[in-house]
């Protein structure tokens, strides 16, 4: 005769599949996909076809970041359930965020047909229409999610964001305002608008919109630097620390897709410069220490590689960082401030790149010193900056409202005489594109005396 204690009685009483979803779904709100997706399982070896769980588990899945088998056990629920559509919903979900946005698009247009009036699977179609380049059909589709829920504010904001690209700049602009009525306390309709604002040389009405953001979140360093950007006056000698790292935390996601569609090629250009300056890479051992200065996800790394006994990168953003970690190739990565890093780092590199990120810099003296210092004897030094146009009203540097410094060559070539650099080669350069116009920059290479 076999007897249970009660503890083993209590944990052997059986549940229904009901309750045991519910119990998953619980979990799975509380932020645990892996232990939800432990309970989803059991489910399935119970009930191999149930279509919520089927769907829940793809769900976690999903949030697991195996993508790939995510869309596999929704497209299992749908076999089930074709009619289920939340279930395509999340699997147009999964799409959009794999990048797959034909197959994105399709799911959502079949949401639509079976529930015309979901106004989130067309603000959904909107945003895999716009990846797609598909401006005035994402417009449009924004335009019925809002119609269909009009207070509803990222609605009102990707709409904004497309007629923005259209260049229909009045309506973006109100489209951003009815955003910023709708959700005065959320941080991303005043960027939006300001931006917009900033992208058409209106910075008094930028800054007005800083200042009402400033009232929500007065410590957010990003609205404290496009105050001091927009008013022009009293710049700050360097964008600060927390700026550098909120920006680009949140941009590592994006940032080499983003660049691409604007045609950025400083990474290409001091790639260039080194190899005027060194040789083309690949022709002698790698036998350089070299730094990439301001690394950011690591563009620089491969054309680097070729000429490095060791190649190392610094940057302010961990999220940065973590992406040129995924890259690959570089020997050591340092989350650290670059004029710190140099200084605490004297001939330690024979190279040092610095590729769009003395455009973070306003007063250049103490970084371009420090980079002098870090060099060895005959050491390298290659790096961009953003180009002052009116150089005689601006001397030096100047804080831009779009957040960023631009240099005079006068200043440039200055700073470098100062830190004992000579100057090998300086060179006009379009960086990019910013709304359209081109970037104007230096693309500068200098030795230190050997
Ligand atoms: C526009 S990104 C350029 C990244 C990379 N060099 C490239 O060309 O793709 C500028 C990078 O500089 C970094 N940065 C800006 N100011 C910095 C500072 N003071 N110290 C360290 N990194 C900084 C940012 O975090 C960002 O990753």
């Amino acid at each position: 005769m076999e007897f249970l204690t009660a503890h083993e009685k209590k944990n052997t009483q059986k549940i229904s599949l009901d309750d045991a979803l519910q119990l998953a779904v619980s979990v799975h709100r509380q932020g645990k996909p892996r232990l939800a997706a432990q309970h989803y399982e059991a489910i399935l070896q119970v009930a191999p076809s149930h279509p919520d769980a089927l769907h829940y588990m793809g769900v976690a899945q999903h949030h697991l970041g195996n993508h790939e088998g995510a869309v596999n056990l929704i497209q299992r629920a749908l076999a089930v359930a074709p009619d289920y559509v939340d279930a395509r919903n999340n699997l147009g979900n999964v799409q959009k965020e794999m990048g797959r946005h034909a197959d994105a698009e399709q799911s959502y247009r079949a949401v639509l047909e079976a529930r015309p009036d979901f106004a989130l699977a067309h603000n959904n179609l909107g945003v895999v229409l716009r990846a797609q380049e598909r401006l005035d059909e994402a417009a449009a589709a924004y335009r019925r999610a809002i119609v269909l829920s009009p207070k509803f504010a990222q609605g009102w904001v990707n709409l904004g964001n497309v007629l923005k690209k259209t260049g229909d700049f009045n309506e973006a602009l109100s489209a951003y305002r009815n955003a910023v009525l709708l959700s005065p306390d959320n941080p991303e309709v005043y960027r939006s608008l300001a931006r917009a604002l900033v992208s058409q040389q209106r910075h008094e009405e930028a800054l007005e919109v800083y200042r009402e953001w400033e009232k929500i979140e007065p410590d957010n360093p990003v609205v404290q630097h496009h105050i001091a950007a927009c008013q022009g006056a009293a710049a700050p000698e360097r964008a600060s620390d927390s700026y550098v790292q909120t920006v680009f935390d949140r941009f590592a996601d994006s940032f080499d897709d983003v660049l691409t569609r604007l045609g950025y090629c400083a990474p290409a250009m001091c790639g260039e410069m080194v190899a005027t300056l060194l040789g083309a890479g690949g022709d002698a051992k790698p036998a350089l220490d070299v730094l990439d200065a301001g690394c950011g996800t690591g563009l620089c790394g491969p054309l680097l590689k070729p000429y490095a006994r060791k190649l190392e990168g610094v940057d302010l953003s961990a999220g940065m960082l973590a992406k040129a970690a995924k890259r690959g190739g570089y020997d050591k990565l340092h989350e650290a401030e670059l004029t710190a890093w140099l200084s605490g780092h004297p001939a330690a590199y024979d190279l040092v790149v610095s590729a769009d990120t003395l455009c973070y810099f306003g007063a250049l003296d103490a970084v371009i010193k420090a980079a002098g210092d870090s060099l060895r004897a005959g050491g390298t030094l290659v790096f961009t900056v953003e180009e002052t146009v009116d150089a005689a009203a601006a001397p030096q540097f100047l804080l831009h409202p779009h957040g960023r410094y631009s240099h005079a060559e006068a200043y440039v070539r200055a700073m470098l005489v100062e830190a004992g650099l000579e100057v090998r080669e300086l060179r006009r350069v379009t960086l990019r594109q910013e709304a359209s116009k081109p970037v104007a920059g230096l693309l500068v290479g200098a030795r230190k005396a050997g």
